[in-house]
């Protein structure tokens, strides 16, 4: 399973890239409004440096939401960096963007992504990745991870080369979850990534070994 980072925050990113577990990173508009960059000049600049960052795919959102314009946006955002997917939610006009980007070879993940129906089409329209955000079906009491092993089964029964990038993780179960349900990858907070390390037993025995060492030593 892939580990991808939910942040637009370069410090963070390069802490986990430092880390050697790190193999993309996704981002939104909100993600980097609270970086607090603004300007389109800014923005293309900021997804270089990310890019420069990670070795591994970067998502970059498409604001557009006519096809024409997807495409211009996708074609100027796919031209900064060859680590960058274009990231398109799920709707008519994105399916077209998505087959389009799709034929000429560039990576694209469908974004915003509550059902199995709209994973059907990204898959069919040739999408790299799909974007189902776990957490907010969670939030209206849907079991996100009841889509994840939907997905998974559906996508297994005829072999589409979509991967899963569950986002909107929450928590460490999330995680844990997915990599049982067979999620290709997951998207979460840095928080929640350094999370995967805690245990309160590794905490105590640590201590008591450390301890121990010393008195070896006297
Ligand atoms: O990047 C999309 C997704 O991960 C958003 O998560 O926490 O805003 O629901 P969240």
């Amino acid at each position: 399973m892939k580990i991808f980072i939910d942040t637009a925050n370069l410090e963070q990113i390069k802490k986990l890239q430092d880390l050697g577990i790190l193999d993309g990173v996704t981002t939104n508009p909100t993600l980097m409004y609270k970086e607090g960059i603004s300007g389109l000049d800014n923005i293309y600049k900021h997804y270089k440096n990310i890019c420069e960052i990670v070795d591994g795919d970067v998502s970059a959102e498409i604001i557009s939401t006519n096809y024409k314009e997807m495409i211009k946006e996708g074609e100027k955002l796919s031209d900064l960096h060859p680590q960058i997917v274009l990231k398109i939610p799920i709707i008519k006009e994105g399916i077209k963007a998505i087959r389009y980007f799709s034929d000429r070879g560039i990576k694209t993940n469908c974004t915003l992504i509550f059902s199995s129906s709209q994973a059907i089409l990204a898959a069919k329209a040739g999408a790299s990745y799909i974007s189902p955000f776990i957490g907010r079906l969670d939030d209206i009491s849907f079991s996100g991870i009841s889509l994840i092993k939907e997905i998974k089964n559906i996508y297994d029964n005829f072999s589409f080369e979509t991967e899963i990038l569950a986002a909107s993780i929450r928590h460490q179960i999330h995680i844990i979850e997915c990599a049982k349900y067979g999620a290709n990858v997951i998207t979460a907070p840095f928080s929640v990534i350094m999370s995967l390390l805690n245990h309160p037993l590794t905490d105590i025995g640590l201590k008591i070994f450390l301890k121990d060492h010393k008195k070896l030593n006297k």
